[in-house]
Order: C-alpha cells, then sequence, then structure tokens
C-alpha cells in the first residue's frame, strides 16, 4: 500500500534518518523464519554470530515476559523452546527496545511509557489474532510492538519549540490533528517508512501504516484492524481502566477488529500483568553482559 497523496509531498527521511537500522542478523532470519521448515538451530547460528546483540536476547528471552519453563544459558537452547513465532517476537522485542524506550517529549510520553504501550498493543494484537485469524498470528506481536514507532522519529526530528507546540495541541485537538497541522504527516505513516527500511514484511509495514485507517490496508486490511483495536485496549488499562467495556471501541476507525465480552474479559484480566512485565523485559534488554553467555 502507498500513503496518502498528501503525505506523499513531506519528505519522510527528516524524521526516519535518526533512526538506526535494525541488526543485519535479524533482517537475515526474518527472510529465514518466512519458510516454515527452517530449523531454529540454524536461525540461532546467525543470531549468535551478533555476540552482542545475542546476549540481549537471550536476556530477554529468560524474562518473565517470554515465561521460558526454565532458565536457559545459550542462544540455541532458548530459541528452540520459544517456538517460531515467539522467537521474531523477541528478536523484534530485542532490536526495538533501545527505540521504544526513548523519552517522546512531543507526544507527552515519559521514558518508559511508549515501550508499555508497545508492550500491551503486542500482546492484545497477538491475544486477538488468535481468535481473529491464525494467518495473522506469527506477525501480530511485531505489528502491534511497532506500531507507534514513528512518534519516536517524530520526537527526534522536531526542535523544543515544536515539541511544546505538539504537545499543546494534541492535548486540544489529539495526535492526527496535530501532527497534520504541525509537519504534514502521521506517526503511522513515518513508522511505514521505518519498517520498510527496516526491510520488515509487507504484513508488518501495513499494520503499522495504517492502524488509524485500517480500510485502506488492503489485504492487510486485518492485521491493521487488529492493531488498531489492541492500540486502544493497551491504552485504556495503562490510563488506569480495570475492565474494557464494548461501548469503548465503538468510536475507533472503520475497519477495526470489534471484540466481544468474552475477549474484552480476557484481556481485562491478562494484559495487565504483561504490562507491568514488560519493565522487566527493558531491564533485561538493558543489562550491561558480565561474562560470555556460552
Ligand atoms: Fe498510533
Ligand atoms: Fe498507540
Amino acid at each position: 500500500m502507498k500513503p496518502s497523496e498528501d503525505e506523499r509531498q513531506v519528505d519522510l527521511t527528516k524524521f526516519t534518518s535518526n533512526i538506526p537500522p535494525f541488526p543485519k542478523c535479524v533482517q537475515k532470519v526474518l527472510m529465514m523464519l518466512r519458510d516454515p521448515r527452517i530449523q531454529l538451530t540454524k536461525v540461532a547460528e546467525v543470531v549468535s554470530l551478533d555476540q552482542g546483540f545475542a546476549g540481549k536476547v537471550l536476556r530477554m528471552a529468560n524474562s518473565a515476559y517470554f515465561g521460558l519453563p526454565r532458565r536457559v544459558y545459550n542462544v540455541t537452547e532458548a530459541l528452540v523452546l520459544l517456538g517460531y513465532s515467539n522467537v521474531r517476537n523477541v528478536l523484534i522485542s530485542a532490536s526495538a527496545s533501545n527505540i521504544l524506550s526513548k523519552a517522546v517529549e512531543a507526544y507527552g510520553l515519559d521514558a518508559g511509557r511508549l515501550w508499555e504501550h508497545s508492550v500491551g498493543t503486542a500482546y492484545a494484537s497477538q491475544m486477538i489474532s488468535r481468535k481473529a485469524s491464525m494467518q495473522i498470528y506469527s506477525m501480530a506481536f511485531s505489528c502491534g510492538l511497532l506500531h507507534d514507532v514513528g512518534k519516536v522519529a517524530i520526537d527526534l526530528a522536531l526542535r523544543d519549540e515544536d515539541k511544546e507546540r505538539m504537545l499543546a495541541l494534541i492535548r486540544s485537538v489529539g495526535v492526527m490533528r496535530a501532527e497534520g497541522e504541525i509537519i504534514g504527516v502521521t506517526h503511522a505513516a513515518v513508522g511505514m517508512e521505518i519498517c520498510r527500511r527496516w526491510n520488515l514484511p509487507e504484513e508488518i509495514i501495513d499494520a503499522v501504516g495504517y492502524h488509524h485507517k485500517p480500510l485502506e490496508a488492503g489485504t492487510n486490511s486485518l492485521a491493521a484492524g487488529i492493531v488498531s483495536t489492541a492500540d486502544r485496549c493497551s491504552r485504556l488499562l495503562l490510563e488506569g481502566a480495570t475492565t474494557l467495556h464494548i461501548h469503548e471501541f465503538q468510536g475507533l476507525p472503520e475497519g477495526s477488529y470489534i471484540p466481544d465480552v468474552k475477549m474484552l474479559r480476557q484481556l481485562s484480566d491478562e494484559l495487565p500483568a504483561m504490562i507491568t512485565s514488560s519493565k522487566e523485559l527493558l531491564q533485561a534488554a538493558a543489562e550491561e553482559v558480565a561474562k560470555p553467555l556460552e
């Protein structure tokens, strides 16, 4: 899918150039995982070539968030125990944690807040997709995790006075209109371009690019619609809601996935704990490696 006419006129590189590339080994592994017959031991060999990154993957795999049945001390064992879809999830989490954990001042988010929201959206996307479409399931976590990455790029590109203007406008007219007035492009379009530069799969690129207008995502509308709903779940629970109600999902953009009561109950029960353990996941990502891990 292509960005809209208005967005195409804005030079996105002034935003995306502030975001570092994805680790080469992850780009390679994501290609390998397109083959469902690929052995995870082969994937581990590629990850292990980058020792620093492999250590981060291992620490994150061992955190409560991914819930391995026992503590593991080498990457091969960790990836095999995680299984196919979680391998992709842990690798994308390890690649994006530095970027998503920054303070995002233009949007009023202190350090760590966007990370919590992103992990909450990732988990909710995965839960919803389990019911909505198993085809999307393996990518759903990544789509949710990265959906607002464009906000970080925009924040990094704005001068302090523009960040203040943006935040004031967001508080009066909302995120999308404020972005339109101040920079002429949305965080979704910027995020889409970042995912494209990272060589991520088309499903992720479109789900990120269209999470505020799912119907425009063409063949990936359902993925974008799931992220739109998961985004709302994560935001409501982070704002202190204890239970999610159907009426809170009525104003979502067209094409958003409409959850039923049972699903909302499950999300209300499980999501807060996952958002809490996202902090531990971030700590694991940031730890220094004291000794070789294998
Ligand atoms: Fe968003
Ligand atoms: Fe969001």
